[in-house]
């Protein structure tokens, strides 16, 4: 039997390459996006949230075998918070009782090496609360200067993700269901989401100044769809919570031996 897979975000960039990953190896997916995708939900609404599920229940027979989280915004405005945190947490906690019946379950959702950077301390407090409300309030404030404290938000959301594995993956829902549940986390990958900072030599060098990436410079959404798709492969039987950083080099520039 294919495996059987959600991806959210499968219209375009890095879950589009996994779907078509995924799918060139004969497996199923059930696309999930607001556009274009075989499940249409909007991820930053409780309701596209709950349709979701519903959907990908029905159209999966009530069986995953895998979800991948990939749907994200890089705006510096709330939308960001909702669908980069609470989409994604929905996403997960909402599919995993599909994986019940799964031979070889697997979760795995995309942050970012946007991690590391200037984040806003309270709105990753309200994330980790799981306070959609005020976290949503924190972030309308943050938005009213877009290019200074707007700019917190995309970081902030993807620190609370990466927290927010570290938590869960060992849990009695997670682990102890037998579901490896990890992250990835991308330098700058060339999808729509960066198409225009990347547009021009000027910009490429001046993105590539705040985000190193020695090793082989930015990269295509395949790099990042084929380390997402061993993650939720079958192989992949003992990762659990980790963030695994796909960037070129950009986190150990940046972080160093600090981390260890
Ligand atoms: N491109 C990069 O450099 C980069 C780097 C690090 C992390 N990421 C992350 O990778 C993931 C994929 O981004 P990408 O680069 O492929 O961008 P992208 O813009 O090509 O794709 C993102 C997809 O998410 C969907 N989406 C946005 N809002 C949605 C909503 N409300 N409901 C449902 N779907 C929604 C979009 O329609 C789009 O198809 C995101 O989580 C992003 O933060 C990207």
């Amino acid at each position: 039997m294919p495996r059987t897979s959600v991806i959210t975000g499968a219209a375009s960039g890095i879950g589009k390459a996994t779907k078509e990953l995924l799918e060139h190896r004969g497996e199923r997916v059930i696309g999930a996006d607001i556009h274009d995708a075989d499940v249409v939900v909007d991820l930053s609404t409780a309701e596209g949230r709950g349709a979701l599920v519903e959907e990908a229940s029905r159209l999966s027979g009530g069986s995953l075998d895998a979800i991948y989280a990939v749907a994200g915004l890089a705006v510096p405005a709330p939308a960001t918070v909702a669908v980069n945190y609470f989409g994604t947490v929905a996403t997960l906690e909402g599919l995993r009782p599909l994986l019940a019946g799964a031979k070889a379950p697997r979760a795995v959702l995309v942050s970012s090496m946007a991690a590391l950077m200037s984040s806003d301390g309270e709105l990753v407090a309200l994330l980790a609360e799981g306070d959609e409300t005020a976290a949503m309030a924190r972030a309308e404030v943050l938005a009213k200067e877009p290019t200074t404290t707007g700019q917190l938000i995309y970081a902030s959301t993807k620190l609370a993700l990466s927290r927010w594995v570290r938590r869960q993956a060992a849990s009695a829902a997670w682990a102890g269901a037998g579901i490896p549940l990890n992250a990835v986390a991308p330098g700058i990958i060339a999808t729509p989401m960066t198409a225009e900072l990347i547009a021009t030599p000027e910009g490429r060098e001046s993105l590539l100044g705040v985000v190193p990436m020695p090793l082989n410079g930015i990269a295509e959404p395949i790099v990042v769809a084929r380390l997402l798709a061993w993650l939720n492969s079958e192989e992949n039987t003992h990762l659990c919570g980790q963030v695994v950083y796909v960037d070129g080099g950009s986190d150990v520039v940046l972080r160093g031996d600090s981390v260890w």
